[in-house]
């Protein structure tokens, strides 16, 4: 667990479900939480918040034992406020847990942040919502959000592997006391950053796998973090608390950084949906 600004817990490291639909959210869900995870992150724009809902259901976890993200979507922000507002209700409703624990801004969406923030700000004050924070913010998508935020942002949830390392942000964000989360660990299915040979050469030396270096980094880093993985390597990821990167390792490891996106579609400046 880490500490959040705001005196609330996270658990460091939880389970992704972008692009899982159907039987398989569900199930996937359900087995995250009894292989260990206590953290599941989903998304309006990921269109499988029922489905991960009844995967909540299906564990037969108390509630009180698990924490659920979900994410305002990029079409919501632009509607306006009302449906900013409607559409948490029915995030609410159909992920049926009662309360958010955190709620994201999803995208930077262009002069919709601020009227996206009141309604997250409202529904941490009717208490439907535990913690709200952001995605994908640069330095100066957070400076304007702390000009007027009545409730200051406790997470950044942004891309962030070997390849982008995310220095500047995570150093900025930490200044202001918000956690960064990183998503997309291994490359968000479209680069394999576990293959990257010094990644391997590291792994054969401490005897893990490449993927279990990759979280370790990020955890050593004091960084959250959330890969989607299916059920066969839940347990290879969490299994990343019992051992310690050497200091040179780390640096090995950030030194590949190329500030490099998995996909060029996602920079946070010019993103186009
Ligand atoms: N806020 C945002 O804008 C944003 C954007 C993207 C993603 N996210 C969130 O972040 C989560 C994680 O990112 P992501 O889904 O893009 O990709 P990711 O976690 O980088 O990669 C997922 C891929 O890694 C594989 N994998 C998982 N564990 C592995 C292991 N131990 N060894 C080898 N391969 C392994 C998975 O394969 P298997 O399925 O075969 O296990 C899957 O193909 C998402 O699911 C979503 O919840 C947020």
């Amino acid at each position: 667990m880490l500490t959040l600004s705001n005196g609330n817990v996270i658990p460091q490291l939880g389970v992704g479900t972008w692009t899982l639909r159907d039987n398989i959210a569900t199930e996937n869900v359900s087995a995250a939480l009894k292989a260990g995870f206590r953290l599941i992150d989903t998304a309006q724009m990921y269109q499988n918040e029922a489905e991960v809902g009844r995967g909540l259901a299906l564990s037969g976890m108390p509630r009180s034992d698990y924490m659920v993200t979900t994410k305002v979507s990029n079409d919501m922000m632009r509607a306006g406020q009302d449906a900013v507002y409607a559409s948490v209700a029915e995030s609410l409703d159909k992920l049926g847990c009662g309360y958010l624990d955190f709620l994201l801004v999803h995208w930077p969406v262009k002069d919709r942040i601020k009227d996206t923030w009141q309604v997250m700000e409202e529904y941490v004050m009717n208490g439907k919502v535990r913690n709200i924070g952001v995605c994908n913010f640069n330095p100066h998508h957070i400076e304007d959000l702390m000009v007027y935020a009545r409730i200051k942002p406790v997470i950044n949830q942004i891309e962030l592997h070997p390849l982008h390392s995310q220095e500047n942000n995570v150093s900025f964000d930490k200044s202001l006391g918000i956690q960064v989360q990183s998503w997309g660990p291994f490359g968000h299915g479209l680069s394999d950053i576990p293959s990257i040979p010094e990644i391997r050469a590291i792994a054969a030396q401490y005897d893990r796998t490449p993927s279990q270096i990759i979280l370790r980094w990020i955890l050593q880093r004091g960084l959250a973090c959330i890969p989607r993985a299916k059920v066969n390597h839940f347990k290879e990821n969490l299994h990343v608390t019992d051992f310690v990167l050497s200091p040179e390792h780390m640096l090995q490891i950030s030194a590949l950084n190329q500030d490099r996106r998995s996909s060029e579609d996602d920079n946070p400046e010019d993103f186009a949906w």
